[in-house]
Parts: structure tokens; C-alpha cells; sequence
């Protein structure tokens, strides 16, 4: 994680600026004074800033056993000498605009000298007195009628600005590579580029709909893609989807050294194995479904469960392999097609549950193999009807923070971790599980090793926090220095899919949006043809909103977007 010292002398204001605009950065600061009486100890203490007194002389002995990636001078009244100035980058905030009036007393002598403009001036710290390469300079205008006074608030106000802004550009260090074409991963992408902390956003697959937010790496295959990625640079990947996971993506990067979110491929199993999952669940006593596996029709006469039960094909079935049978016939047809093959080799295989009734939440964690940090709890709307009805689909809608019984849910959590540590699950990634909060207790329905789609859309807005910065914290292992913050808003998620959906979505019907401001649109089957957007998927677009109108604003803008029968569900809430 970021470490930043400020070294300061006097009064502290630049110090106070900076720690206010980086309130909600897991950024370390720490304070730094060579004078015991120093006003901005104090205002470190109040700010809960870890402080220092350190004599000059001391100061290389300090910075030798304490590491920074960044040292700034802010009103520090000495010089530094070299041998201080190798141990790290330094730089420093001068009044005035930099070459003139170098040293002592600038605003006063621009002041003197009547000319018509100063500024402010954050340079890299060299021997020489603010002779240092210039990072960013601001003016400001003296005008005739102006006091000292005046143009002395002016000159702080200023620095108050330019110097905070300049260390978020100093610190902006990281490339991501983000993977994956839906909705969720334009949610992701948006979510990304609000951080202080990347420089950076490159796409590997982006829809049309999103392609413009970053820089698109083109690749045959996974193994092109790492090293492109070693090419620019890039210092973290986000896997968004399931697929690429599964296909052992995570493998690949970690390689070629580049820090990746996303399980390898033994833990991604948890979620590409109903089977697998089954039998992690039953070795570490997290409460499931019980459940019995099959392989061959004749089993069909051994189930032991009532109606109605729920067949499930082991693999991945882009959720859509689940069925539930509320009699012989129905289950026997269904067992059938998926022993021959309805999803190919992902139902040669079925697991078969019993049903179990109550409210569903999808808990999403970041894991970093030693703490697990969950976002607020959502829910997602799978069927394709009102009311529940109709096929499993990828998803219809989304909402959070769903109230959920703290208590029960931290319980769930411990007993998840300690499964996952006793069978030594060592990788950073996100952990989502769908559990049903049930008569007797939460049991989980299924994992997956990946964020929700649509529940991203909904948790992206909820999240007050820089993803970017909780998943650096993850691969250095120190999720449990977060403090996550999440809102207490309710986040509203209506998708919008394509006519014939979930078994034959059309394609190529155009699109025409005509929303208000207020709202979040992420595309996800989506094409751009001469400037006009098509349909080209089965979930063509999310429609989200966040805040107390959230339900009337997705609504309202549901209307303002058509294409040719357009199917969403019109029960979406909390
Ligand atoms: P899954 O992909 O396993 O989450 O299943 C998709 C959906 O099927 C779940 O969100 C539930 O609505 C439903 N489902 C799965 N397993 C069960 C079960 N054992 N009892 C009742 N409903 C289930
Ligand atoms: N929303 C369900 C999923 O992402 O699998």
C-alpha cells in the first residue's frame, strides 16, 4: 500500500489539505516535524494522523528505517542534503511561480516587486533551493487594489488545491487490465476510473457500449495477453467473467508475475463444479442442500428427495442449468437432456438437491486468502417473469443493500473462512455466495468466483470506497486494513434483454435511448453500426439508479429506452 510522509515545520494547513482530500484512501500518511512545538503535531493528533518529531539531524537515520513511496515538503523550513534526498522522492510546495522568487519570503517580495502574478509551484526537492524539476504550477492574479493579506489567502487556498491534486497524479501508478464484455465489467470499468490510484485502464473484450473507457489489447489467447500485458506495463487484472477463469487465466497471469483478482484453477471449481462445490461444503460443515449426484439415467430411481427437487448440471451453464421439477415426468425429461448433453459436457454430470424455501441474497467478498471483506448484500432477479415465474435467466435485475440478520451472516462468514484457510485456499479473488436464508438458517445455494451479474451494477454504486484500492490491498494481502464503506441507499438494477431471450435473443434491432441524467446505463449485448447502437445479446443493457427515486428513476428511463420488444421485469425493488 501507498506510504506518504509530509514533513512539515509550522503551522500544518497544506497537511490538514491533504489528509481531508485523501479521507477515504487507504493511502498511510504520516506527519513528520522538526519542531516539538510545531502546530501541526497537534493537528495530526486531531486528525489521528501518526506524528513525529524528528531532529534534522536525524532525519537520514529516520527515512533509512522508515520507507515512504513518496516525501512532501509542506512548509518544512530546512534544507535537506543529498544523501537524505537518495533515500526517496521528495517533493515541495512553494509560493510563488517558480523561477522567480526562489527562497524566503516569496509572496512578500512578488508583492514588493508589483508584478502582476504569482502562484503557487510543487517542484522535486534537489540541493539547490526550489530549483527542482517543476511537477505543476498554478497562477494567481495581484491585483492592483489587492493587500498582502489578500493575496497571501490567495496564495494558500491555492496551495491547498494544487498540492493534494499533484500527489493523486504523483501516486497514480497503476495500469489495470480489466477482461470481460457484460454489463458487469462496464460497471467494473466506471467504478475504476473514479480511483486516485489508477493511471491506467486497458480492455480485453469491452462490448461496444464501453469500449471507448480505456485502451483495448487485442489477443488470440491468454498466453498473447500476459505478455502483452508485461509490454505496458500493467500491474493488476480484474477477471470479470466465469469463463476465463475456469479456462485457468489466473494460472497463466501469475506466471508471468502480473497480480490477477480471480481464483486458479483448483478453486475455481467451487464455482465450475456443483459436485466439487457439494463436497468442500460437506468436509467444512457450511450448511447446504442435501444432495445426491448422478451420472446415469437409471439413478433417476434412487433419488431420495420430494417434490419439488432441483437438478443442476455440474458445470458452467452461463446460469442456466439449473431445473426444478415438480414431478416424475418433468424430472425424468429434464434428467434425460442433460445426461445427453443439453449442456454439453457441463451436464454429463447433475446434482440433485432438495428445494428449500426462503429469501436469497448474493453476499459478495473480496478474499485475499486470509480475510474475507463482503460488500453489502444484494439480489438479483433470475427468473425470466414477474413473480418469479418463468426460465432462470443470466439475471433481471438487481438491488442492494438487502437487510440481512448481521449476526447470522457474520457466523456464515467465519465458517466460510475457516474452511477456506484449513484447505489452504492461497489466492486473491472474490467469493460470491448465493445463500437462501432459510427456516433453519442460512445455507448457500451456490458459489461463485466472480462478481454477480447485474448485482455489480447495483454494488458498484453502493460502494463508496475505491475498488481499485481494496483490490490492491488484496494482493498484498491486507484486506483486513480496510475499512470498506458501503451506503445504506438503495441501488436499483433493471435489465433490459432481447425479444426471444433466454433460449434465442435477436439480434440487430436498433436502439434508441433518450434518458435523464440521473441514472447509469451499462451495455452488455450491444453493437455500434455508423453511429447507431444495435441489439447483439441476449441481456442487451442495465438500467441502474441509486438513492431514494431510484425505483422511479430506472422505471421512468426503461420507458425512455426502446428497442423492438424489449423484455425486463416490471417487479424490480427492495
Ligand atoms: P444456482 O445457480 O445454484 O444459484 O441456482 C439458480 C437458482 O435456482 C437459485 O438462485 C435459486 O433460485 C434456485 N435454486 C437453486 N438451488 C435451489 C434449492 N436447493 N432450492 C430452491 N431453489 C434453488
Ligand atoms: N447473478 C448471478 C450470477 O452472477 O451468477
Amino acid at each position: 500500500m501507498t506510504r506518504i510522509a509530509i514533513f512539515a515545520s509550522g503551522n500544518g494547513s497544506n497537511f490538514e489539505a491533504i489528509i481531508k482530500y485523501f479521507k477515504n484512501s487507504t493511502i498511510e500518511f504520516i506527519c513528520v516535524s522538526d519542531n516539538p512545538e510545531a502546530y501541526v503535531l497537534k493537528r495530526a493528533k486531531r486528525l489521528n494522523i501518526k506524528s513525529y518529531y524528528v531532529k534534522h539531524e536525524n532525519t537520514l537515520a529516520f527515512l533509512r528505517k522508515n520507507k515512504f513511496d513518496l516525501i512532501v515538503l509542506a512548509g518544512y523550513m530546512r534544507i535537506l542534503p543529498e544523501d537524505v534526498l537518495k533515500t526517496g522522492t521528495f517533493i515541495n510546495i512553494h509560493p510563488s511561480l517558480l523561477p522567480e522568487f526562489k527562497g524566503k519570503n516569496a509572496i512578500e517580495r512578488a508583492f514588493g516587486a508589483k508584478v502582476k502574478k504569482t502562484g503557487v509551484t510543487v517542484h522535486y526537492v534537489t540541493k539547490e533551493v526550489d530549483s527542482g524539476e517543476i511537477i505543476a504550477r498554478e497562477t494567481v492574479e495581484i491585483r492592483p487594489d489587492m493587500t498582502l493579506e489578500e493575496l497571501e489567502y490567495q496564495i494558500h487556498k491555492t496551495e491547498h488545491k494544487l498540492l493534494p491534486k499533484t500527489i493523486e497524479k504523483l501516486i497514480k501508478k497503476y495500469n489495470v487490465l480489466l477482461i470481460g464484455s457484460g454489463a458487469r465489467e462496464h460497471a467494473l470499468a466506471d467504478k475504476l476510473l473514479q480511483s486516485k490510484l489508477l493511471n491506467k485502464l486497458y480492455l480485453f473484450h469491452p462490448n461496444d457500449g464501453f469500449k471507448n473507457l480505456g485502451e483495448i489489447i487485442e489477443a488470440e489467447n491468454y498466453n498473447e495477453l500476459s505478455e502483452k500485458a508485461k509490454e505496458k506495463n500493467i500491474n493488476l487484472v480484474l477477471i470479470g467473467p466465469e469463463q476465463p477463469l475456469a479456462e485457468g487465466i489466473q494460472n497463466i497471469f501469475s506466471n508471468a508475475k502480473i497480480p490477477c483478482i480471480g481464483p486458479d484453477k483448483y478453486w475455481i471449481q467451487l464455482e465450475s463444479s456443483k459436485s466439487f462445490a457439494k463436497e468442500f461444503m460437506q468436509r467444512n460443515n457450511i450448511p447446504t442442500a442435501n444432495y445426491m449426484i448422478i451420472e446415469k439415467t437409471e439413478d433417476i430411481k434412487n433419488i431420495p428427495f420430494e417434490f419439488p427437487y432441483v437438478i443442476k448440471a455440474d458445470g458452467l451453464a452461463a446460469g442456466k442449468g439449473v431445473y426444478i421439477a415438480n414431478n416424475k415426468e418433468d424430472a425424468q425429461k429434464t434428467i434425460k437432456e442433460y445426461l445427453n448433453g443439453k449442456f454439453k459436457e457441463a451436464s454429463k454430470k447433475i446434482v440433485i438437491e432438495e428445494f428449500l424455501k426462503g429469501n436469497e441474497i448474493s453476499l459478495i467478498c473480496f478474499w485475499d486468502g486470509k480475510t474475507l471483506l463482503p460488500l453489502s448484500a444484494a439480489r438479483d432477479f433470475k427468473r425470466l417473469k414477474e413473480n418469479n415465474k418463468g426460465p432462470n435467466t443470466g439475471g433481471m435485475g438487481a438491488v442492494c443493500p438487502v437487510d440481512v440478520d448481521t449476526i447470522e451472516i457474520k457466523k456464515y462468514l467465519n465458517t466460510l473462512k475457516t474452511a477456506l484457510i484449513k484447505e489452504n485456499a492461497d489466492f486473491t479473488g472474490i467469493i460470491y455466495s448465493g445463500l437462501i436464508i432459510t427456516g433453519t438458517g442460512v445455507k448457500v445455494l451456490e458459489f461463485n468466483m466472480r462478481f454477480g451479474d447485474p448485482e455489480t451494477q447495483v454494488l458498484m454504486l453502493n460502494l463508496e470506497s475505491d475498488l481499485l484500492e481494496i483490490l490492491i490491498a488484496a494482493i498484498h494481502k491486507k484486506l483486513n486494513k480496510i475499512n470498506i464503506k458501503r451506503s445504506k441507499k438503495p441501488a436499483i438494477c433493471v435489465v433490459l434483454a432481447a425479444r426471444g431471450y433466454p433460449d434465442n435473443p435477436a439480434t440487430g434491432d436498433e436502439i434508441k435511448i433518450n434518458c435523464n441524467q440521473d441514472i447509469k446505463i451499462f451495455f452488455a449485448g450491444v453493437k455500434k453500426k455508423d453511429g447507431k447502437l444495435y441489439t447483439n445479446g441476449g441481456r442487451v443493457l442495465s438500467v441502474c439508479a441509486k438513492g431514494k427515486n431510484a425505483l422511479s428513476l430506472v422505471y421512468e428511463a426503461v420507458n425512455d429506452i426502446n428497442f423492438k420488444n424489449k423484455i425486463f421485469r416490471n417487479d424490480i425493488s427492495l
